[in-house]
């Protein structure tokens, strides 16, 4: 090949390459999308910070982001050695936080309810555990309440499904209830919800942290270079373990999800049917004038009326259990009762159970609930059912588009690199009981 034709070639590849792009930046829905998106706060807005852009990730200014905190939180979420307050001997060191929030179940419990203390197995992805009959239904660890996801919790100011933990955010002003419950004491620290419940956390879920532990295990040294500035005394503490655990959380961030690299500038990462479904979410839909937060997230609460775990079965909660009333069971107040947090949207497809109560199997039956606006739980008065939910009038071929959006277009396909490879117990993880040590091929 001559001289002139090696450029020409160049030239000729150039105008093949532009052209490609020309076609894919100029699709019309790329335009609209954008557009609409630039309606409820541009695309920077929805673009999450990389889980290592430690400047950039929402964090509480009393437990900045640092590697080292965030590499032992990512072993103690996962520690089943700190499983030493079970009610029963026989499931010591057998559970975590991970055993309600499984990596591969987008960091839910793969299953309904979410069971620690006093559960057996895993199965896949967590599905397969159920209750030790060694114990009481009583007695086991699982709350009235659909586990929430973790994934994206550096927006979360205030967490659990009524935001009653932090200081910060949606609670400034509800200072008065902190000290009416032994677990929203912990709000008069002043620190943000994570920091806050997670101090609690360890406790409630029967786990263990103390200088001994600590020193038997081997992470003494981490909390040593973690947290310098705190006395001997006050290092190998729940309030240092739960800086550590929070500081990971706030570095779970989905930016590997195709809506996240379409924000970036990649437009072929979302399909055409993906994008319509967005332009729907963020347009006809309207479900952005909810799920309007960076993870499409949002620190409000609202009543769409859905009905309680204690619905469709679960252990250890009933009618009377204070978690179906939402907000208004943490502040009493009338105008908050059956309102539940706007939850963040990603990775819902890891585990096929939405709603507080578990009530959907499925993101299309998710999509069709909003679409016919009737709300399923008659204990929810019509007065508190948000003025927001009203019928939609989809279309089937919009409906199919939107969970396209929702269930392919959110998912981040690699959240394995939030998970360690072994942790220091040596243990089995995220659960160590004989049915799962089986499951998850520990023996
Ligand atoms: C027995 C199951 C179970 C275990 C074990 C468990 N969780 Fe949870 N987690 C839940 C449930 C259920 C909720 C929602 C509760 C609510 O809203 O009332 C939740 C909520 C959360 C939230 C709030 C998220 C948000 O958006 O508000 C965080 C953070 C969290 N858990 C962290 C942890 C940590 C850290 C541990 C270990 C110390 C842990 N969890 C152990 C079941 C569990
Ligand atoms: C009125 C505000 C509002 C609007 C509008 C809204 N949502 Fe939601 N969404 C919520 C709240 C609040 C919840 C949690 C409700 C509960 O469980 O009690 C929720 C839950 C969800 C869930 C389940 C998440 C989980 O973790 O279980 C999905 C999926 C969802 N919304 C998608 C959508 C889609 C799609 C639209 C538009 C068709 C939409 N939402 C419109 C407020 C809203």
């Amino acid at each position: 090949m001559n001289r002139s034709s090696v450029i020409l070639c160049t030239f000729l590849i150039l105008l093949i390459a532009c052209s490609k792009d020309q076609i894919y930046v100029a699709t019309q829905n790329d335009y609209s999308l954008k557009s609409l998106i630039s309606q409820h706060g541009g695309l920077d807005h929805f673009t999450l910070p990389e889980s290592t852009d430690y400047a950039n990730i929402p964090q509480d200014a009393s437990n900045p982001l640092s590697q080292i905190k965030v590499e032992l939180g990512k072993f103690l979420f996962f520690e089943t050695g700190l499983a030493l307050d079970p009610v029963h001997d026989i499931a010591m060191e057998s559970y975590s936080c991970a055993s309600c929030h499984v990596p591969s179940a987008g960091f839910r419990p793969g299953r309904p309810q979410g069971i620690a203390d006093g559960g057996l197995g895993f199965g896949i992805q967590g599905e397969e555990r159920f209750m030790d009959t060694e114990y009481q239904e009583t007695e086991i660890d699982a709350q009235g309440i659909r586990p929430l996801s973790v994934l994206n919790a550096a927006f979360v100011t205030n967490t659990l499904w009524n935001g009653q933990f932090g200081a910060t955010g949606v609670n400034v002003g509800t200072e008065d209830l902190w000290s009416l419950d032994p677990l929203t004491e912990v709000n008069h620290l002043g620190f943000d919800g994570m920091e806050c419940q997670n101090i609690e956390g360890l406790d409630l879920h029967r786990m263990v942290i103390s200088k001994e532990v600590m020193d038997e295990y081997g992470y003494t040294p981490y909390f040593d270079a973690a947290f310098p500035e705190f006395s001997e005394e006050e290092r190998y503490t729940p309030m240092t373990a739960s800086f550590a655990i929070s500081a990971y959380l706030r570095t779970l961030l989905t930016t590997e999800a195709p809506f996240q690299k379409w924000l970036k500038g990649d437009k072929d990462a979302l399909t055409e049917q993906q994008k319509n479904g967005a332009m729907l979410f963020f347009g006809k839909a309207n479900c952005s004038s909810c799920h309007n937060g960076p993870s499409l997230n949002a620190m409000k609460f609202y009543a769409l009326g859905v009905n309680d775990l204690y619905q469709i079965g679960a252990l250890n909660t009933s009618a009377a259990d204070g978690k179906n009333k939402g907000r208004g069971g943490f502040t009493g107040e009338e105008e908050d009762m059956f309102k539940f947090k706007v939850p963040q949207l990603y990775n819902l497809n890891d585990s096929p159970f939405y709603f507080h109560g578990a009530s959907k199997e499925t993101l299309r039956d998710v999509v069709e609930y909003f679409n016919d606006a009737i709300p399923e739980n008659e204990n929810v008065p019509s007065s508190q059912i948000s003025s927001k939910f009203y019928p939609l009038n989809l279309t089937e071929s919009e409906m199919n588009d939107l969970v396209s959006f929702i269930s392919d277009g959110l998912n981040d396909p690699n959240l394995q690199r939030y998970v360690p490879e072994y942790i220091l117990s040596g243990n089995c993880f995220p659960n160590n009981d004989p049915f799962s040590r089986l499951d998850l091929g520990c023996d």
